[in-house]
């Protein structure tokens, strides 16, 4: 038995994909041609994808904001939960990565329930705030890592009671547990971790929250998932 442990989750990610997801002919395409227009391979999983669609119908979204869109691959899967009226605003900073999504939505059909805006996401929520796009039923972030605390600040902002908001990447092959990291992205992680804690365990909480591990073929990483207890 010389299975590395990666093995051992691709393999299982691959049993899963072929259980539940092997007819999805919708999510293949959208993932290929991100990989064709040259999109780094770092959206989530089928199975983490799915979650997130469950995550998003068991709470009911209807209105719901991504940060961090690439090929829009999680937004499609954020799509699939949306009721009739129920609608996606979804951020990028890059115009590449931007087409490349608006290119999938279309071609998914729901080009008109997802917005793509583009521009950094610290310039694009105040915008998103003086309009009154708020507040948003469902929050997932998964843009830049050294953005997070940030952007979970923009979150609670957005927010209103019983807001579920969840963050991909904050366990980062276990780095989150060196204090002394150099690494942007992981003390990114770290304080955004931090910061949940407080909002979470505090006399007076704003969030109800928790961390999940995940494992599979993109790796060890975490979810991070909260439900807002209350704003302001
Ligand atoms: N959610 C996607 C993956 C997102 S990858 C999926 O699972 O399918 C992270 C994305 O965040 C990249 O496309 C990157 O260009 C974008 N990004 C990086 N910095 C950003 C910023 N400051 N504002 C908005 N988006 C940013
Ligand atoms: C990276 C970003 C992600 O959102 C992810 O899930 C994995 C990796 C990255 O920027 O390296
Ligand atoms: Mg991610």
């Amino acid at each position: 038995m010389n299975q590395t442990a990666q093995e051992l989750w691709t393999a299982v990610d691959a049993y899963i994909d072929g259980l539940l997801f092997a007819g999805d002919d919708v999510m293949a395409s959208a993932l290929e041609a991100s990989t064709k227009a040259g999109l780094p391979p770092i959206s989530v999983t089928p199975s983490q994808g799915k979650l997130l669609c469950l995550l998003a119908q068991m709470s009911g979204a209807r209105n719901i904001l991504e940060i961090g869109t690439l090929g829009g691959y999680s937004t499609l899967w954020l799509a699939r939960a949306l009721p009739p009226d129920g609608r996606i605003l979804t951020l990028e900073f890059s115009a590449k990565h931007a087409e490349v999504a608006r290119a999938n939505f279309a071609r998914a059909g729901f080009a008109e329930k997802i917005e793509v805006r583009e521009g950094a996401a610290l310039d694009t929520l105040p915008q998103i705030a003086a309009e009154g796009r708020g507040p948003f039923d469902f929050i997932f972030l998964d843009a830049n890592k050294d953005g997070y605390p940030d952007y979970l600040a923009w979150a609670l902002r957005l927010a209103r009671v019983g807001t579920v908001i969840v963050a991909d990447n904050v366990v980062r092959d276990g780095e989150i547990l060196q204090p002394k990291t150099k690494d942007a992205a992981v003390q990114g992680a770290q304080h955004f971790n931090a910061m949940l804690a407080a909002e979470s365990c505090s006399d007076n909480p704003r969030l109800s929250s928790t961390i999940l591990q995940t494992v599979g073929c993109k790796g060890y990483d975490g979810f991070a998932l909260a439900r807002v207890l209350r704003v302001g």
